[in-house]
């Protein structure tokens, strides 16, 4: 039960009095709730947002460029084949977001990507935990974050679907949090009479919610070492990747980022830069053009390496920074956002509040980047149309299908319109492709899907 006089006086001290302005007007258990959500706010956070990085201080990260991979790749590979295969990783993938700037009206994961199948992101992306599990003969853990605003439609989602075939006690879910809206005086707003105007906390709350969802101290119980995290977006996203687990576990890193080296220096990406002797990543918001086209000693550009938002995080680098009790800061972004003034729903210009995991990184001592080849891994589906639409990912997914099948030999005369679709369960990486591929046809002219043959 809350206090709510000592409430009222934290909310008096928090300059937040009005939030109990409408108070007596809600039934018993809306206002218990709502007191109840009131007593969780982190006040003083609210008005703290994360520091931007002193820009002077910045220099170029330690980064495994494609040609280091080359020479190192039978290491890393062997070493991360054994973690995979002794069952020390799971996969995380991030799916709390609104998708608002896809249009498209339920969780992101659902939108169907397939160019020929018609397969959701999410199917294909538990389609590829599925195919490594069976490729590595362990049950590898699928975690899912959800948010309030995702949670009951992807949990409904995957069971009507028995969750793509995955083993019982594969796919977990666990929710994140929300976080409140301010004015521009840092007063918090109302989406209407007992509640306050929220959005998810960012994919920043799945540290925090690993924790108090006790997920991570299941895969600490089960012997997990590595998680390797995805976002639900990135629909290429590889999660079967033997040198990613590999570098980990031979550097002993808490995080390893993978970067690519950026389209051209405007692109809207983070970025995987040093600071003080620590690596951070620095969101394109923050970085004017001019810093973008600054280059370092080496003659590079010092924001250089994009991230393309996937990691290989330590089980436990995470479980030390739970035990210091560590929380990631909230980053602001002016919002038109439409709130409740006590009498009815007006837009305000106002401040949303989100958590970033990539604040993690600067706490990591041991932290480094892997270049990775863009076509093979980064293909995210954000916007309705234009760059980053459902279009353009299934076009560049296509084209590495295309290199795959040129790879085991296949001629390729696809003339455009035409798109090329292999499904994870197939083959999963290029390497399995060409081993599965068993000369099937020798050329191919137009579209072209490939099923499981399991
Ligand atoms: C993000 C990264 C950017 C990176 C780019 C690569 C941020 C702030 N920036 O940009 O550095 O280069 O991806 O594609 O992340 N999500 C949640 N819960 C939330 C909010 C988001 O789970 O509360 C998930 C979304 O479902 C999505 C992912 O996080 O899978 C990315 O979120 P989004 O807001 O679309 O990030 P971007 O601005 O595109």
């Amino acid at each position: 039960m809350v206090d709510a006089f000592s409430l009222a006086e934290t909310l008096k001290q928090q300059n937040q009095e009005h939030l109990l302005n409408d108070v007596d007007s809600l039934g018993d258990a809306e206002r218990q709730a709502y007191l109840e959500r009131l007593s969780q706010v982190n006040w003083q956070e609210l008005q703290e947002p994360a520091e931007h990085i002193p820009m002077s201080a910045v220099g170029a990260s330690r980064v495994v460029t494609l040609s280091e991979r080359t020479e190192r790749r039978d290491e890393l590979r062997s070493i991360g084949e054994e973690a995979l295969r002794s069952g020390k990783v799971a996969v995380l993938m991030v799916a709390g977001g609104q998708g608002t700037r896809l249009g498209f009206n339920g969780p992101k994961g659902c939108f169907e990507i397939g160019a020929h199948s018609g397969k959701s992101i999410y199917q294909l992306q538990a389609e590829k935990v599925l195919s490594m599990s069976r490729r590595v003969g362990k049950t590898v853990p699928f975690l899912v974050m959800t948010s309030p605003m995702t949670d009951e439609e992807t949990r409904d989602y995957f069971a009507v679907n028995d969750n793509f075939g995955m083993e019982d006690g594969q796919v977990r879910f666990f929710s994140q949090g929300t976080v409140p809206s301010i004015d521009e005086s840092g007063k918090v707003l109302l989406a209407g009479p007992g509640k306050l105007l929220e959005n998810p906390d960012g994919h920043g709350g799945c540290h925090t919610a690993l924790v108090s969802s006790g997920r991570l101290a299941e895969l600490q119980k089960e012997g997990i070492t590595q998680i390797v995290y995805i976002q639900v977006d990135n629909v290429l996203a590889p999660v079967d990747d033997a040198e990613l687990i590999g570098l980990a576990v031979v550097e002993k890193a808490d995080v390893i980022t993978k970067v690519l080296e950026k389209a051209h220096p405007d692109e809207k990406v983070g970025h995987l830069v040093r600071v003080n002797g620590r690596d951070h990543i620095v969101e394109y918001t923050e970085v004017t053009p001019e810093q973008a086209r600054e280059k370092g000693d080496d003659g590079e550009l010092i924001y250089r390496w994009g991230s393309p938002a996937m990691h290989c995080w330590s089980v436990d680098f995470f479980g030390r920074l739970a035990e210091k009790g560590f929380t990631l800061p909230l980053h602001r972004s002016k919002k038109p956002l439409k709130a409740w003034n006590g009498s009815e729903i007006s837009e305000v210009v106002g401040w949303k509040n989100e958590r970033f995991i990539f604040d993690l990184v600067p706490a990591a001592e041991i932290s480094l980047g892997l270049e990775i080849d863009r076509i093979a891994e980064f293909a995210p589906v954000k916007n309705a149309e234009g760059s980053d639409s459902p279009e353009t990912t299934r076009q560049i997914a296509s084209d590495y299908y295309a290199r795959w099948l040129e790879s085991a030999g296949v001629g390729m005369h696809i003339a455009a319109g035409h798109l090329i679709e292999i499904s994870p369960l197939f083959a999963a990486t290029e390497e399995q492709f060409v081993a599965n591929w068993d000369k099937r046809c020798d050329s191919i002219s137009g579209d072209f899907y490939l099923e499981s043959d399991f």
